[in-house]
């Protein structure tokens, strides 16, 4: 029995198992290698209040100022104030964050600048900031003997009481299979963690690696866990496009860095959308992009930072300068071209501060969560904050609750005994194509109608798609055996659902949701999350 079960090594889990004393016996799964997650991509960095001239009170309003009336103002607080103890944190366990000499010859962090921040707050190594803070909290805890690093492991659900016929839903652990042995394993812990990460897999275009299915929110909505706001699936603007370049994002802070949007002609549009022109938020500059792309019948837009020297390109930007090189576009020379693609989910398994969710025993952190923190559209380098932040929170918590357990004479849960996982009606599938078949579809219509730009018909139309899929992969899961492809289809198949229902939900445009039958935002829906109920497992 484990104390600490965590699905995710990426930068939630692994902070979280850090900060976990080294009495407690910890898990941390990984269904790829332990690096393979949307931590080890990040480009930008991470934001906090560092600088003297910036505050507080302004990254605060920044934040509710991009999440357009839906942010938690409790969350966003909580984040923000915790922000520079998070950067310490990372600083001092080693993350190598890009330095500059201050005039009195002192060393002190770089802030660079991207959309939606009105000052200079974001901390940063180089433009793999991703990287360096991924690779530290690894080193780190491969140093510690309490940890256990599984990769290779994919869960499938979750342990719960409900599920085992009490009335109460306690989270006992997990299903996982491993799948180097193709074995499925039982986790059984007093306490597990979702940090799963995103679903931007459920399109056809997305900066994210392989792995966003949405593992985690399907896991923990089967298991009895509220999802919220999954329509607002955040686009990143500026991908590179090139048929062979596949998860290519050139990070927003070369726009913070001066980049310009041009037209093929060369013409800047930005500044015809929004007063902070190529610095607006994400969800107005995807959104523009979009639309200059299908009214002009155009395959992309550039961005350009050609007017920049090459020194500083190169000094700033050294990975995207050399993935772009690598297609064939010089940034110090020409404009590059650029599409929006998935990048983000904004919604996820609801949660409170200290990052429990509507089951006991079950916590989730990270992309994977609903906080309150990003509202209708996450500001840039907020996410890792996040991850951070309640990485750490998540700990104390579970720190409270142990030792109020220490004190009580028996524990409730750990004496209910687990059933080893069934596969006794199983067989091992003749049809492998379905799989396949099926996680192309659902990509393709998520992308063509449930996109940057949506219409209540385009959504019924999915969603009507979505119902035989569903039945389809249900029938198909009861019958053979669990594959990690299988498992990551059936997931996304449900985010894909859940971000349909939440979309259907929402009858105004506002952030991320953006619908031509509704064209306006409505005030009375400001704070009012799309929140849906789990499936009640019998
Ligand atoms: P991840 O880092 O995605 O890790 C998920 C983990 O869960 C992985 O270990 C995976 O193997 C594991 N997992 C998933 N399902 C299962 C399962 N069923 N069983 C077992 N393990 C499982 N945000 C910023 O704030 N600043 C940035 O500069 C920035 N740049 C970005 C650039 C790119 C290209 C991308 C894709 C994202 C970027 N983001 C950025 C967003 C940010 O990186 C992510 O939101 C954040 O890293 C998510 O961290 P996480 O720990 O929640 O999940
Ligand atoms: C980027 O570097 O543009 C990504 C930042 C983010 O997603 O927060």
């Amino acid at each position: 029995m484990y104390d600490v079960l965590i699905i995710g090594s990426g930068a939630a889990g692994l902070t979280l198992a850090l900060s976990l004393p080294n009495s407690m016996k910890v898990a941390v799964l990984s269904k790829h290698e332990l690096t393979e997650g949307s931590t080890f991509y990040a480009q930008g960095g991470i934001s906090a209040v560092l600088d003297e001239t910036d505050s507080v009170e302004s990254h605060i309003q920044d934040t509710l100022d991009a999440g357009a009336g839906l942010c938690r103002e409790d969350t966003v607080r909580f984040v923000v104030e915790s922000g520079p103890e998070a950067i310490r944190w990372l600083d001092d366990i080693g993350v190598p964050f890009t330095r500059e000499q201050t005039e009195d010859g002192t060393s002190q962090l770089h802030l660079t600048k991207e959309g939606g921040h009105s000052h200079r707050r974001i901390a940063h190594a180089a433009d793999a900031s991703g990287r360096a803070i991924e690779t530290t909290l690894l080193d780190v805890a491969k140093s510690k003997n309490n940890i256990d690093l599984l990769e290779h492991h994919i869960a499938i659900d979750f342990i719960t009481t409900r599920r085992l016929g009490l009335k109460e839903n306690h989270c006992l652990g997990a299903y996982v299979l491993d799948k180097k042995n193709c074995k499925i394993k039982t986790f059984s812990a007093k306490h597990s963690v979702i940090a799963s990460g995103g679903s931007s897999k459920v399109y056809l275009y997305t900066s994210n690696p392989d792995g966003s299915s949405g593992d985690g929110i399907a896991m923990g909505w089967r298991a009895g866990c509220r999802v919220a706001n999954m329509e607002f699936m955040q686009f990143h603007p500026t991908c590179l496009y090139h048929p062979h370049a596949k998860s290519s994002l050139i990070t927003e802070a070369v726009r913070g860095e001066g980049g310009k949007l041009r037209l093929p002609d060369g013409t800047r549009f930005m500044p015809d959308y929004d007063p902070r022109a190529e610095l607006a938020p994400r969800d107005i500059v995807a959104r523009a992009i979009d639309n200059e792309m299908k009214k002009r019948g155009i395959d992309s837009v550039f961005l350009d930072i050609s007017h920049k020297p090459k020194d500083f390109i190169v000094e700033h930007f050294p990975n995207v300068y050399e993935n772009c090189l690598q297609f064939g576009y010089d940034m110090a020379k020409e404009p590059v071209p650029v599409v929006p693609a998935a990048h983000y989910t904004c919604g996820g398994i609801m949660t409170d501060l200290d990052g429990r969710t509507d089951v006991d025993n079950l916590y989730c952190i990270g992309e994977a969560s609903f906080t309150g923190l990003h509202g209708a559209n996450r500001m840039a380098s907020n996410s890792l904050l996040e991850c951070i932040v309640f990485g750490h929170a998540v700990s104390k918590d579970i720190i409270k609750r142990a030792e109020e357990q220490s004190n009580k004479s028996t524990s409730p849960i750990t004496h209910i005994p687990i059933p080893d996982w069934d596969e006794s009606r199983v067989t091992d599938s003749d049809e492998r194509v379905v799989i396949n078949h099926n996680w192309d579809e659902v990509r393709r219509f998520m992308w063509d109608y449930v996109g940057i730009v949506r219409t209540t018909k385009r959504l019924e139309r999915a969603h009507n798609r979505m119902r035989l899929l569903l039945s389809e992969i249900d029938e198909y899961y009861s019958n053979f055996r669990v594959t990690g492809d299988l498992i990551e289809l059936r997931n996304l198949a449900i985010v894909a659902d859940l971000i349909i229902q939440s979309a259907l939900q929402r009858h105004e445009s506002r952030g991320l949701h953006y619908t031509l039958d509704y064209p306006k935002s409505d005030p009375s829906l400001a704070n009012v999350d799309s929140i849906l109920d789990p499936i009640r497992v019998s």
